[in-house]
């Protein structure tokens, strides 16, 4: 008898206007299947195909969008260079078990003369937010419109980006969208590194280098979980961990409550250890939830 061989999963049927995905949307729902989301910005590594397995666990109709939006950027970054990967990301979806993938054209998500944005609120503020002024409400916005037409029951997202996580989770709440927000696990490399699209832009100094974010928040975790209460001295031995690696630039390194992201001046239960910073043009993020002694 012929050795078998593992048949790969046929790849899902690509929409790129949004008439198409709501009717084959339509059609899942009329076939007694719920809708599961995973939007994303394409160049899919195992951190997003982790959020497709999640939603595919369920049983669920699972749709993947990708677009690249335009309005989370600043006028500085690097929107022109941010990877675009279709095929492979096709491939990869279907593997994980995407039943169909959204890729919308520009004018399907800003259609001509499109002026409204949602603007988010004082969540969007610290942090990231205050490196990127814009970003939250271009992700909020994107987001919205991705929800209005795939209208989907459960949404899933990475803990990755945790502040966005935060963020939407309220915007559904505060819009009456009636979407249950999943946040998954972050997935890291073997040696530590937060998995991202903008890895790839490292060289390989660089890639060595950017380990010192995943150690300064090991670092924090550490002297936390030891029971040290002084925030400033945890945040200034990160600052070490980070600057002896070499030259980066730190946008923010944060101790925080994990749902209001508001600083844990005096860390009890579970807090969130989280940082941005910049080795040459790429600007990496990677958070760790941390249980501390509560009093
Ligand atoms: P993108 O950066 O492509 O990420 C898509 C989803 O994958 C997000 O929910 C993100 O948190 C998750 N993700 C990325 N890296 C991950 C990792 N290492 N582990 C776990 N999850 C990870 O986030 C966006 O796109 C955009 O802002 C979007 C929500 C699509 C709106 O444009």
């Amino acid at each position: 008898m012929a050795a078998m061989t593992k048949e790969e999963p046929t790849a899902p049927p690509v929409a790129t206007r949004e008439g198409e995905a709501r009717s084959a949307v339509a059609e899942a729902r009329k076939a007694g299947r719920s809708i599961a989301f995973v939007p994303t910005m394409g160049a899919l590594h195992a951190g997003h195909t982790s959020l497709i397995e999640a939603a595919d666990k369920g049983g669920a109709f699972v749709v993947v969008s990708i677009y690249v939006n335009p309005t989370q950027f600043g006028p500085m970054e690097d929107f022109n260079e941010y990877p675009r990967t279709l095929d492979a990301d096709r491939e990869a979806s279907a593997r994980a078990g995407a039943d169909l993938i959204f890729a919308p054209a520009h004018d399907e998500m800003y259609p001509p003369g499109d002026q409204t944005r949602v603007r988010p609120g004082p969540l969007s503020e610290p942090m990231c937010g205050a490196f990127r002024p814009d970003h939250f409400e271009g992700v909020c916005t994107v987001v919205a419109k991705l929800f209005n037409i795939v209208h989907p029951d459960v949404a899933y997202f990475g803990q990755k980006d945790a502040q966005q996580a935060v963020v939407l989770r309220r915007m559904v709440r505060d819009l009456c969208m009636p979407i249950q927000i999943e946040v998954c696990p972050l997935v890291r490399e073997e040696d530590g590194l937060a998995m991202s699209s903008r890895n790839a832009k490292l060289t390989a100094a660089q890639r060595k280098q950017a380990l010192c974010l995943y150690k300064a928040l090991c670092t924090a975790r550490d002297r936390l979980m030891a029971g040290e209460q002084t925030i400033g001295g945890i945040i200034a031995a990160m600052r070490d961990t980070i600057m002896e690696s070499g030259p980066a630039e730190i946008d923010y390194l944060s101790i925080v409550d994990p749902e209001t992201l508001e600083p844990a001046r005096k860390p009890a239960g579970l807090v969130m250890v989280a940082g941005a910073i910049r080795i040459g043009e790429t600007r990496l993020i990677d958070n760790m939830l941390v249980e501390t002694i509560r009093d």
